[in-house]
Order: C-alpha cells, then structure tokens, then sequence
C-alpha cells in the first residue's frame, strides 16, 4: 500500500524521482507528491490527486531543482484520495517533510496534543503526525528528532523525511512496512521495493523492522531506535531492469500472462536435479517435517486460490490432511494449530498484513510455518521459519497472473518432496509424474499461441459480449416496465470441479479484478443447491471442463444449465465433441493433459477472458480501482 521513493546524490532528484514513483504506482495510485531539499529555508513540494502522470504534468509546469528528494505514490486509508491528503505532509514552517507507507493507529490521540502546542494540520491524514512529532523534537539533529518521535508512534511504518538545514541527508525507519536501500556510486536511494531502484542499482540493503537508517550521498547508517549501531549486509538482486519493464506488450499483465510457461520451466530446472526436488533455501529439515500430522496454508486473494488447488496436490501426494484458510478469518479464530501443525503462508508480496499476522499466530502457537513467496527478503520469508522462493521476477500488474502459476508449481514440488519424506508415493509413479510435468510448460505454451493466432477472434467476441452486456443492462434497467427484466443483469459464473474449483475462484476474481464485471465462482456441483435460481438467458457460464474424472458429472451440470436457457463457455479439452453438441457460444480448446496438473494449463484462458474483457471495456489494467498491489494494512 503506497510506494515510497528517496534519492540522495549529484543528479537532479525530480525525474529520478518520478521514475521511482513510476515502478512503485502500481502499489497505490490515487495521489502522489515529491518533497527536495532546494538550498532554501523551506522544503519545496508538489502533490496532486490522481495519477504520478498528473504530478509530471505539475512538475513540468513548476519544476523543483535539487539532488535530495523523497516522494510517495498513495492508496489511501485516512482521508479522501486529494491533494491536501496527498504526501508529503510537512510541519508549520515547511521545513520538514515526511512521506509514510503503513498506519499510525494513535494517531487521533497525538494530533489533540499536537494541536494543543500549536501544530497546524493540513491534512485528514494518521502521517501528518509524524512531521508535526519531528518538528516537535527537532533541535538541529534530524535522526535524533526521528527516534524520538518514532518512541510517541504506534502502528506500522515505513517513513522517509528530509528537513532543509540538513542537506543531502534522508533519514528513514520501518516497522512492518517494506523498505529497501539501493546502493550507488556517490549516490543513494530508498524505495517501498527492489523493482523500483534497478535502473540504477542491484546493490541493496533490506531493511528490517526497527531500523532507522541516514543516507547521504556518501555514505549509509542504519542504528536501531535505541541509536545502537545495526548491521546489515548488502545484497546483489537477480532481477534486472528489462523484467520491470513492459518490454513491447502494451499491458503488465498480458506480458506477465505470456511469462508463465518460461517462468514453469525456469521453476522445474531449477528445483528438479537428479530427479530429486531441492529447496536449497529452506531451512527446515526433514525430520523437522517428519513430526507433522497436517497442514494448514493461509493466504489471501489469488495466493489463497493457489492454497486450495494446493489442499488437492498435497493430499495427493504426501496423504496428510491439509485445512486452507483465508488469512484475515485464519488471525481472528483462534485456529487449532501447534506443534505438530505445518503451516503454510503463501504470498507473491511476503508483505501482506494478514498473512504476516496469521503466520504470527501460528508461529506463537508452536506451529512449524514454511512461506511461498516471490520477494526476496520480504517480511513473511524472514519470519517464517523456512521459506521457498518461487523467483517468477518482479510481479507489476496489480491482477496477480505468473505469481499464481509459479505458487502452484511450487506446491506440486512441495507435494513431491513431501512424498519422498513420508514414502506416500512409488518411485516410479514419482518418475512418471515428474515427466508428465516437465510437458506442461509447452503446454500451456501452446494456449498462448492460440491466443496470438486468434486475438482478433477474442478481441471480437469480447466485443460480442460488451454488446450483449450493455443490452442486458438496458433491459434490466429500463424505465419501461414491459421491457424490464426482472432478473440479475449480466454477470459471469464460473464453474469447475475438484482441482479446477479453485480456478473457478480465480477466474473470476481475475474478471471483478480488472473489468470490474460481478463473477462468482462456484463447485459445478452446488449449483444445484441454490445459484442455479440465477440461470435464464442472462448470466454468461464459464465452465472448466477438462478430461477429468468428474467430466461426466460437469456434462450433466452444463445439461442443467442449457435446459433453463443459460449462455455456456466451456473450456474443454482439445477433441471434446461431446461439449460441442451443447451448443456452447464459444468454446475454448486446451491440450490435453492429466486432471492432477490441468490448473496450470485451464488458468491460462480465464487469465485472458478477464484481460480481453477489461481491454475491450477500456479500463486500467494493470492499475484497476480501488485495489493495490500489497496490501500491507488490515
Ligand atoms: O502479495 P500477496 O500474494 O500476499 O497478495 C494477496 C492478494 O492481495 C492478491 O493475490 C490479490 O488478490 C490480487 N490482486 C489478485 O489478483
């Protein structure tokens, strides 16, 4: 939730800062404001409501010179998305400038008092506090005025703040807010993650919790809050600018859909040697492992769809109950886990505070926790007690589309290991399964040409569908009587069936995600139980329907569905005649593939029915309303 970007060096800091600003937006994208120490008495600002292009057109118009500047990219959470609200928050004199990822809940309490001793606030923000806080301490000595404040603050942060009469310094802290130093030759940087300092540097500090860290052009300090010297060391990353870059695609999430099958294989050679899986990193070992008598993964939006089709794999594979629960009902339940419990936290960010609170949880329970996570260093992977890297690079698109496919490989791994652990599984069927997975990158390569190929046939059945839609919408809400429908506008069901159920979930959170279309995804077999009261000629019904061992079942479901005059979309395997007497609208063909590993291949099309659906509806892809990419408050 809001990405944070500070440049200290010889450069102009304005357009380092923007770019900056540009890596992070997808992290929160309602306003953003730049704060640079200009040589003058005060700290010169911009802030603008909207997008970091509305701030470039300011700065364009007003530019600010200097070579020290913090800026802020925002999701709101106190205050209406404006300017006023916008970041930096500075104090009275426009000497101190503060920008703040993260939330100070004592906030209300500080600002009476602050008020009392004369502080003017500006915004309806929990961060202006912290700069009337500073101000409040400040005696010529910023890092010291820092500490002390941060002693008055409770809630989570990630700060940075620069103040006029300390020149070329940015002092910054974190405490459950992400926060990286980047490392450059007479130059230093700080931003919310790694995507954002590549352009200039791979040479990072991660930052943990209760540092506060000065860096000047020359030289970077971290101490704790108590002012005792704190060592870090610096990091080479292994992500490279060109991965955070669209690189000839016009949307994040059509290049990080089209990066999944490289991403698998990338996955299988890394882990898989000797026909043994590795998790070099993990720390947990197997007698470890050996103690536990089921498992519990936690985990929140796409991440959680990868727990569930993950409840089917690990049970396939290591015969041991697996429970899966959202993060945010897991924390607040007292959940009956312990020592002989593995939990399993599975996020792309490894920032996300429910996750991070839930492994806590577990973690105070007795509980063995193992995190699934992309981002180097993040906070789940350091806290966890093991930690498996899924390494799909740098996720932009706030819709989480690679992350998904990379967790599943992931989890169909774990399940091996788990299975050469606990002796659930044959060797050879182990071979054979092994083999079998080796051939599903190309497999769902071939989905992705299939869409090149025919992108103009989706663009134009997307364009069918907008005009169907709209056309539903009109009778649905018309003001004559006799054209009004009585029943639901057009919305999405998405159907599937033991692994694919999952997907059904994800489909369609893909679809409310970015085209902001209502879906709902659904077990094909409860439809019977209550949704299918829904069904008339209105709700389009995407049902997942590979070669399976419920196919029959599912043809029976589509039966149903057909007989109360539903609109079918089946995705089927490649060859599926019998779907095709049904009379689907359209059908989407896949290889074929065996049900155990058909996720990774049956994600693919739901992937870009949802993308399709928001380009053709001209929405924001890769930044849609209202959402951010980590969502690092509760
Ligand atoms: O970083 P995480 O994987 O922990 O994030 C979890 C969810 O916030 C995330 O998957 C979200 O649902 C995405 N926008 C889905 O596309």
């Amino acid at each position: 939730m809001c990405g944070i970007f500070g440049y200290t060096g010889r450069k102009e800091a304005q357009p380092l800062i923007i770019q900056g600003l540009k890596h992070l937006e997808y992290r929160g994208y309602d306003s953003s404001g730049v704060a640079i120490q200009n040589g003058l008495y005060s700290i010169a600002f911009e802030k603008t409501r909207g997008k970091i292009k509305n701030l470039e057109e300011a700065l364009r118009r007003h530019p600010l010179g200097g070579h020290t500047a913090i800026g802020h990219t925002r999701w709101a959470t106190h205050g209406t998305p404006n300017q006023l609200n916008a970041h930096p928050h500075l104090d009275n004199e426009n000497k101190i400038a503060v920008v703040h990822n993260g939330i100070i809940e004592n906030y209300a309490h500080l600002k009476e008092k602050l008020k009392k001793s004369g502080a003017r606030f500006r915004s309806e923000t929990d961060t202006e506090v912290i700069v009337h806080l500073i101000a409040k301490y400040y005696r010529d000595d910023l890092e010291s005025a820092v500490r002390r404040a941060l002693k008055d603050i409770r809630g989570t942060y990630a700060i940075a703040v620069i103040c006029s009469k300390e020149p070329g310094r940015i002092v910054a802290a974190k405490l459950d807010s992400p926060l990286v130093v980047g490392i450059g030759d007479k130059e230093n940087f700080l931003a919310s993650d790694v995507s954002a300092l590549l352009e200039h540097t791979n040479q990072v500090i991660f930052v943990e919790n209760g540092d506060l860290i000065v860096i000047n052009r020359d030289s970077v300090k971290l101490t704790n809050l108590s002012g005792r010297p704190v060592h870090r060391p610096s990091v080479k990353v292994d992500w490279n600018v060109a991965q955070a870059k669209k690189g000839g695609f016009p949307h994040f999430m059509i290049k990080e859909i089209f990066e999944q099958p490289g991403i698998v294989t990338a996955i299988l050679r890394e882990r898989i040697r000797n026909a043994k899986i590795h998790f070099d990193e993990l720390k947990i070992t197997a007698s470890e492992f050996k103690k536990i008598k089921k498992i519990v993964v936690i985990a929140c939006g796409t991440a959680y769809h990868a727990g569930l089709v993950g409840k089917y794999i690990l049970e396939a594979f290591a015969d041991i109950p697996v429970g899966v629960d959202t993060s945010s009902e897991f924390r607040y339940r007292n959940p009956k886990v312990g020592k002989d419990t593995l939990v399993i936290a599975i996020s792309q960010s490894g920032e996300t505070a429910d996750t991070l609170a839930g492994l806590r949880e577990a973690k105070a329970k007795g509980a063995l926790t193992l995190v699934i996570c992309n981002v180097l260093a993040s906070s789940l992977s350091r806290e966890a007690g093991g930690v498996i890297y899924t390494h799909a690079g740098p996720e932009i698109a706030v819709a989480s589309t690679k992350a998904y496919t990379a967790q599943l490989a992931l989890l169909y791994l774990l399940g091996f290991y788990f299975a050469g652990i606990f002796k659930t599984l044959p060797n050879s069927k182990m071979r054979k399964l092994l083999k079998e997975f080796f051939q599903i990158p190309s497999k769902m390569q071939r989905i992705l040409e299939l869409y090149k190929r025919e992108e103009t046939e989706w663009a134009k059945n997307a364009h069918d569908f907008n005009k169907r839609y709209h056309a539903q919408l009109e009778k649905y809400f018309s003001t004559d009587p006799l054209k009004r429908k009585r029943s639901p506008n057009g919305f999405f069901l998405y159907l599937g069936r033991g692994i694919n159920f999952p997907n059904a979930l994800e489909g369609a959170l893909k679809l409310k995600e970015i085209a902001y279309i209502p879906a709902e995804g659904y077990p094909a077999g409860e439809m019977k139980h209550g949704p299918i009261a829904l069904i008339d000629e209105n709700p389009w019904v995407i049902c997942i329907a590979p070669a399976s061992g419920t196919y029959e079942k599912m043809i029976s479901n589509i039966q149903e569905i057909k007989a109360r005059g539903g609109i079918i979309i089946p995705i089927i395997t490649e060859g599926d005649n019998q779907m095709r007497k049904l009379n689907p609208l359209y059908s989407i063909e896949i290889p074929r593939c065996s049900e155990l590993f058909s996720p990774l291949v049956t994600v693919l099309p739901l992937q870009l029915i949802a993308y399709c659906a928001a380009r053709e509806f001209g929405e924001d892809i890769d930044q849609p309303r209202n959402l951010a990419k980590s969502v690092t408050v509760e």
